[in-house]
C-alpha cells in the first residue's frame, strides 16, 4: 500500500492549484530523506511558459527547506495523469530510479510505478563541468 498520508498530502494540496488557463489543476506531495512531506501544485501564469508544474514546485519547497533526496511521490490529478518530462528530469536529481510514483485522481483512484518506468534513460552525468582538457 502507499503512503496514505502522501497521497491525502497531494490529494489536498491539488485544491490550491491555480490553473484558470488550462483548468487542470495538480497537486504533488513528496517525502525527503528525513522523512518530512512536502508539497507543491502547479501555478499557472498569463504568459504560459512562466508556468511552475506542482512536481518542481514541490522539490523547491524541499530545496529550500535543506532536503537533498526523495523517497516517495505522490501526484493529485483529475485522471491520474504523469507528471510531464521536465519535471521527471528533475524528479531524477534528487531521487533513485527505484522511486515509488503513487498517481491518484479524482476519484480516489491510485496507480503506482517506480521512476524508471517513468524515465527509462534519464539524461545524467554527461554535462558535470569538467576541466578544459
Ligand atoms: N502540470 C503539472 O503541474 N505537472 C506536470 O507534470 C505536467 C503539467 C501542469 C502545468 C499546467 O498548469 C497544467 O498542468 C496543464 O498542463
Amino acid at each position: 500500500m502507499f503512503d496514505p498520508e502522501l497521497l491525502e498530502a497531494a490529494r489536498a494540496v491539488r485544491n490550491h492549484a491555480y490553473a484558470p488557463y488550462s483548468g487542470y489543476k495538480v497537486g504533488a506531495a513528496l517525502r525527503d530523506g528525513r522523512g518530512r512531506i512536502f508539497v507543491g501544485c502547479n501555478v499557472e501564469n498569463i504568459s504560459y511558459g512562466g508556468t511552475i508544474c506542482a512536481e518542481r514546485h514541490a522539490i523547491g519547497a524541499m530545496v529550500a527547506a535543506g532536503g537533498t533526496s526523495m523517497t516517495a511521490l505522490a501526484v493529485a490529478t483529475l485522471d491520474g495523469g504523469a507528471p510531464c518530462g521536465l519535471c521527471l528530469q528533475s524528479i531524477a536529481e534528487f531521487a533513485g530510479s527505484d522511486l515509488p510514483i503513487a498517481l491518484v485522481d479524482q476519484g480516489g483512484e491510485v496507480v503506482i510505478g517506480e521512476l524508471r518506468e517513468f524515465l527509462p534513460r534519464s539524461f545524467a552525468s554527461h554535462a558535470v563541468a569538467r576541466a578544459p582538457e
